[in-house]
């Protein structure tokens, strides 16, 4: 397994939508399990392809120990709403509060092919709308209000030059817990 590079905000393949897998090949797998250890080693819960620069329909979740690997994922029901404080793997240090659906139901296909079903409330809820954005090329500040991104965008200038080439180097065991393990989506 191994860490992969991590685009943050700026590199255009965050922006493109992603093509749905057609073939569940060794290659795949191995895609799968070096998300999972980036995003450990990241201390996030939940990962898309797009963030390490794949065009796979591909997201892992790790959420307080569950995991979940979606493939192909849709959103086939919604429900209510809630208010979260998410940040993302590919914005680091900055964060939003933004309205989610407060229940969502998932139909995906696993690491393997087979069709699952996931339903998710608070931040697994929160994650699955989150990871699904990522998708479709789609950033949780395109939910804040125009000012509210506004100001989100200029300090990602100030945080921006800590990542030449837009590229973000994840070292195992060097990233520390903190208050926002949670949203770190
Ligand atoms: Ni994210």
């Amino acid at each position: 397994m191994s860490i992969l590079p991590i685009r943050v905000l700026g590199d255009p393949v965050l922006r493109e939508e992603t093509k749905p897998v057609e073939s569940f090949t060794p290659e795949l797998r191995q895609l799968i399990d070096d998300m999972f250890e980036t995003m450990n080693a990241a201390h996030g819960v939940g990962l898309a392809a797009p963030q390490v620069g794949r065009s796979e329909r591909l997201t892992v979740l790790d959420v307080h120990g569950e995991r979940h690997v979606l493939v192909n994922p849709e959103i086939v029901e919604r429900e209510g709403t809630l208010r979260w404080e998410e940040g993302c793997l590919s914005i680091p240090e900055l964060y939003g509060e933004i309205t989610r659906s407060a229940r969502v139901v998932v139909e995906a296909l696993d690491g393997a092919g087979k069709p699952v079903r996931v339903e998710g409330t608070e931040l697994l809820g929160v994650c699955l709308q989150h990871e699904i954005d990522h998708l479709h090329g789609k950033l949780f500040i395109d939910h804040l209000s125009f000012l509210k991104r506004q100001k989100l965008l200029a300090e990602w200038e100030t945080e921006k030059p800590h990542y030449p080439g837009l590229i973000r180097i994840v070292v195992a065991g060097t990233a520390e817990d903190d208050a926002h393990d949670d949203e770190k989506l």
